[in-house]
């Protein structure tokens, strides 16, 4: 393939790229935008792999076939709850090639002679960047795994190791710039291994998600400077995108937890982490059956289902759309309440709803349904707990203080489906679940919205 044709072909993936992210945007687009951006990045490889005087094709291909190997499997074994911390496994692995692309390239530079200062500045923030998003997504990832503790972990003297580590590894990529080596550039990936590690370590509980996305904005920009550096313009278009799509999504998590990023980062150092205790609660709370609140929601005019988390888990969101679909041709107005938090990762209880095929329509982000409650007969909060917890509005110590709730309170009756008292995710209790106006419907999700949905058929 000729230089023009591949250039042609660059610039066709990158629009696929553009474009991917538009579909990505829109649940009823987003499939589609999926499968374009895959559909960009097939054209990004097979245009490499048409290169004249490409070496070493032969290893190309066979870490092309383990990549979508180890890629396939993961995607059909990985529970959609795991799907942070794969996004995180990727996302490190593509800052950690970022910054061997760009070791090998110094080296070259190395033998070859030199290079302009732009070009080593542009090789040593790759070094180093890629280099600490490859070790801070192996930490996150660890975390979410629970293969190591979730809880924030600092210890004394981690500012003063924080900003020594820093200032070192600075002092460091400028020698490399003035006296490129190949040594010195290792030293510098494994300052960055170390920041890396250093920066996610006290971030804990909640606050792991947006760290991951932070990350993703780190190898975006890695990327893009390792485009930069190999003279690619596609590596500098997709890393950019990257980079700034990184960049909004913690911006927006962070406003949606109510949180600062600096607060996000170095909460704990401050004893701010959002991660509470799990201590369970024996206070008296009003439990009943699925019959009665079968005849609450036969009743009701309008019904507002809040998902969470617990829905992902009992993997019962075929059954509450059927319910739904059973209460709306009683002629009840049901509409799903969105937290943009709900669940464990962004767009969590979008992609779950979707999953059972209930009309995007339905699904109401929450500046949109709060006002709502107040005309609501009832509130079913399937699996949810800390979206609904009035503590982020009125006690200033609990973890999630500052975070937009849903305010299910506001509406004439609210029922809880859980299987025991253990609080949500951020363990702390929830006053909700001991108002009058609260009901319990313990047990497993799936198990009871299916005796509920039994039972509303049966009115
Ligand atoms: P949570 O507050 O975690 O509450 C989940 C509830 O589901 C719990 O009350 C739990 O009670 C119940 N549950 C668990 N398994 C269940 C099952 N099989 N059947 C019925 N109920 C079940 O969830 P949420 O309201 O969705 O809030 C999300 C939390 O996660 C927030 O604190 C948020 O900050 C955090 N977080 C969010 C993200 C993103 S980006 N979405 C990422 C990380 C963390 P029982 O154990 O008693 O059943």
């Amino acid at each position: 393939m000729n230089a023009t044709l591949s250039q042609l072909a660059y610039l066709l993936a990158a629009v696929c790229f553009i474009v991917a992210l538009k579909g990505l945007s829109q649940p009823a687009t987003a499939r589609r935008g999926n499968l374009i951006g895959a559909a960009g990045a097939v054209i990004a490889c097979v245009t490499v792999l048409l290169t004249p005087g490409l070496n070493h094709r032969g290893p190309i291909l066979i870490a092309i076939a383990v990549g979508l190997l180890v890629g396939v499997l993961g995607a059909y074994r990985v529970q959609m709850t795991q799907m942070p911390q794969m996004v995180a496994l990727f996302n490190g692995v593509g800052g950690g090639a970022a910054a061997i692309v760009a070791l090998i390239e110094l080296r070259s530079i190395t033998t070859a002679g030199g290079a302009s200062t732009i070009h080593l500045v542009a090789t040593a923030f790759t070094i180093l960047v890629g280099a600490v998003s490859l070790a801070g997504s192996l930490v996150t990832f660890l975390k979410l795994q629970e293969l190591m503790t979730t809880r924030p972990v600092v210890f004394p003297g981690y500012p003063v190791a924080y900003a020594g580590v820093m200032v070192v590894a600075v002092v460091v990529a400028v020698i490399v710039v003035v006296t490129p080596s190949l040594a010195l550039g290792a030293l510098l990936a494994v300052l960055g291994l170390a920041l890396g590690v250093l920066l996610v370590l006290p971030v804990g509980g909640a606050d792991v998600p947006i760290v991951i996305s932070l990350l993703n904005a780190f190898t975006g920009l890695t990327v893009a400077a390792g485009g930069y550096v190999l003279g690619n313009t596609l590596l500098l278009v997709a890393g950019t995108l990257v980079g700034a799509a990184g960049t909004l999504l913690t911006k927006l998590m962070a406003a949606a937890m109510g949180r600062s990023l600096v607060s996000t980062l170095f909460g704990a150092l401050r004893g701010g982490s959002t991660q509470g205790t799990t201590a369970i609660s024996n206070r008296p709370v009003k439990s009943a059956s699925p019959e009665d609140i079968a005849i609450l929601l036969g009743y009701a005019d309008r019904v507002v289902i809040v998902p969470g988390y617990g829905l992902a888990v009992a993997q019962a969101q075929h059954t509450l759309r059927q319910l739904v679909d059973v209460l709306q041709e009683r002629g009840t107005t049901v509409d799903y309440a969105i937290h943009p938090v709900a669940g464990r990762m962004p767009g969590h209880m979008n992609v779950l709803l979707a999953e059972a095929q209930v009309p995007y329509g339905q699904l109401k982000e929450m500046a949109e349904i709060d006002p709502e409650f107040k005309q609501t007969d009832v509130v079913l909060v399937v699996g949810a707990n800390d979206v609904v917890n009035p503590a982020a509005e009125t006690d200033s110590s609990a973890p999630i203080f500052g975070m937009p709730i849903l305010h299910a309170s506001q509406a004439r009756q609210v029922v809880f489906m859980k299987r025991s008292m253990r609080p949500g995710f951020a363990g702390i209790e929830n006053q909700l679940l001991y108002e009058p106006g609260t009901t319990l419907l313990f047990g497993d999700a799936k198990d009871t919205l299916s005796k509920l949905l039994a039972a509303v058929r049966a009115l």
